[in-house]
């Protein structure tokens, strides 16, 4: 099924990648496309860099990289910008967050991060408790804010000679914020947001801002941003794409690929139990209970869906799923996350498996928040808007229609990432049915 789609549109022109919050996981981004750029790291982990795609059967050989195949924008072509409440500039918050080598990935680019000072960001300290920032915007009217923002990203595309722009939302994880009636419509949105209504969270005005002012969103953490009708409407008025949410970076990316493995070999599972020490800033602001709620549902759900208990309700009917965020300051970005699984095979026998990831969150986050950037920038100039559930690949609670369960299975995610590219660029999608090698073969055999 190829489509019938005009091929996107080249990436010509600058490339504004727009970042809601200059932390560790945006810093580390930032120093690492500048570290490429010039030579001196490799873009590890990320699919648009390093990434290839077969085209057409297996025998045919043809596997060119994915940035050769799609009109992906080049990395020279990138620009950053960030919003903070933090007014430490790239540089120093990249320093701060202590993820990267100061001498080795820092200071040979210094002059570069210090270039990338944070705007004024749209804040307010109740919908991130143990946050107290001083580069605000004025005043505390939401709809100034929102106003405020559309008009930073204008006079950034403006100053930038920007030719497009997407924005990822890297900013910490608000208070759970459950969907309501100000978040059903777009009308019903913008009423609250003109009465200054507490169910508008600050990350829903830069997906505000953005989606007016028609740039692409992607949300990189759990809270409630973009995932609403009223966006979605928005999302659709304007025909911009979104993607969402919660970067799938550590101990969800295992459990995506652990869980599909006991469901394809029919092994059940009794109890999950996930546990993590981490001490950087995201690990302090999880540690108010009412942001780590907002985390915890988004690591909960992913176990539910590819494990379906409705349809094996003897394998999985049952099990006991814990997931614990513990703020240690010692180890800093360096989290660490433990599972214990305890699982059953053959006639109920009882077996265990431990996992222990000693990880580096913004290592993995980083190439994540480049795909998502670049991908949806693609989006955006093959015509495609709203929900783009082919990038579900990169996020924890992936977005998705209505009618369909969200899929979790990395797989499963990546073969749809890689055949809506196909698609996208008018390739055969591939299914790994294969047959016509073992038919072929067998017809020729029969004729001999
Ligand atoms: N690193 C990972 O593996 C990972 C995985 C999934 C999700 N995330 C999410 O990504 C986000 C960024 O993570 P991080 O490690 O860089 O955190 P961080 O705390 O280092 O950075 C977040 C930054 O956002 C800023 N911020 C808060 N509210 C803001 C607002 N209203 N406007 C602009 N900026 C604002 C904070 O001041 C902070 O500098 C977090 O929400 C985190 O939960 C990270």
């Amino acid at each position: 099924m190829s489509n019938d789609r005009n091929a996107p549109r080249p990436a010509e022109g600058r490339l504004g990648i727009l970042l809601p919050g200059l932390g560790a996981v945006s810093t580390t981004l930032i120093a690492g496309v500048e570290l490429a750029r010039r030579g001196l790291a490799a873009p590890i982990g990320s699919m648009t860099q390093m990434g290839t795609i077969r085209l057409g059967k297996r025998s045919d050989g043809r596997a060119p990289a994915i940035k050769d195949f799609a009109p992906i924008a080049k990395l020279e072509d990138i620009v950053f910008g960030a919003w903070d409440p933090i007014a430490d500039d790239a540089y120093q918050s990249a320093l701060n967050a202590g993820v990267l080598n100061k001498w080795e990935h820092i200071e040979p680019i210094a002059d570069f991060l210090k270039s990338i000072k944070p705007m004024p960001a749209a804040f307010d300290n109740s919908y991130v408790k143990k946050l107290h920032g001083t580069n605000v915007k004025p005043g505390t009217s939401k709809r100034a804010w929102a106003e405020a923002l559309r008009e930073d990203i204008r006079t950034f595309k403006a100053a930038n000679q920007c030719d497009r722009l997407v924005m990822v939302w890297c900013g910490s994880t608000e208070v759970f914020i459950r969907p309501g009636p100000t978040h059903e419509t777009l009308e019903a949105f913008e009423k609250a947001l003109d009465a200054n209504d507490e169910s508008i969270a600050p990350s829903m005005l830069y997906a505000y801002a953005a989606l007016m002012e028609g740039v692409a969103y992607a949300n990189g953490a759990p809270n409630l941003s973009v995932d609403f009708g009223a966006m979605l409407e928005l999302a659709a008025k304007n025909r911009v794409p979104v993607a969402g949410k919660d970067f799938k970076t550590g101990q969800t990316l295992l459990k995506t690929v652990l869980a599909p493995m006991f469901k394809a070999r029919l092994l059940g599972v009794d109890g999950w139990y996930s546990t993590n020490i981490l001490g950087n800033r995201d690990g302090e602001v999880l540690d108010d209970p009412e942001s780590f709620k907002t985390k915890e549902e988004s690591k909960l759900g992913v176990l539910e869906h590819i494990l379906q208990p409705g349809v094996y309700p003897e394998l999985y009917g049952n099990i006991f799923h814990k997931v614990r965020i513990n703020y240690y300051p010692p180890r800093g970005d360096e989290k660490e996350g433990w599972d214990n699984i305890d699982i059953k095979g053959w006639l109920g026998y009882k077996m265990q498996i431990k996992v222990d990831f000693l990880c580096r969150d913004s290592i993995l986050a980083a190439p994540i928040v480049l795909d998502l950037a670049l991908f949806l920038d693609l989006a955006q100039r093959a015509d495609l808007h709203g929900i783009q559930e082919w990038l579900s690949f990169y996020l924890k609670s992936p977005m998705h229609a209505p009618e369909v369960y969200p899929e979790h299975d990395l797989f499963i995610q990546q073969t749809k990432l890689k055949n809506t590219l196909r698609w996208l660029m008018g390739e055969e999608p591939i299914t790994h049915l294969g047959m016509d090698y073992y038919l072929e073969k067998a017809e020729e055999l029969a004729a001999t």
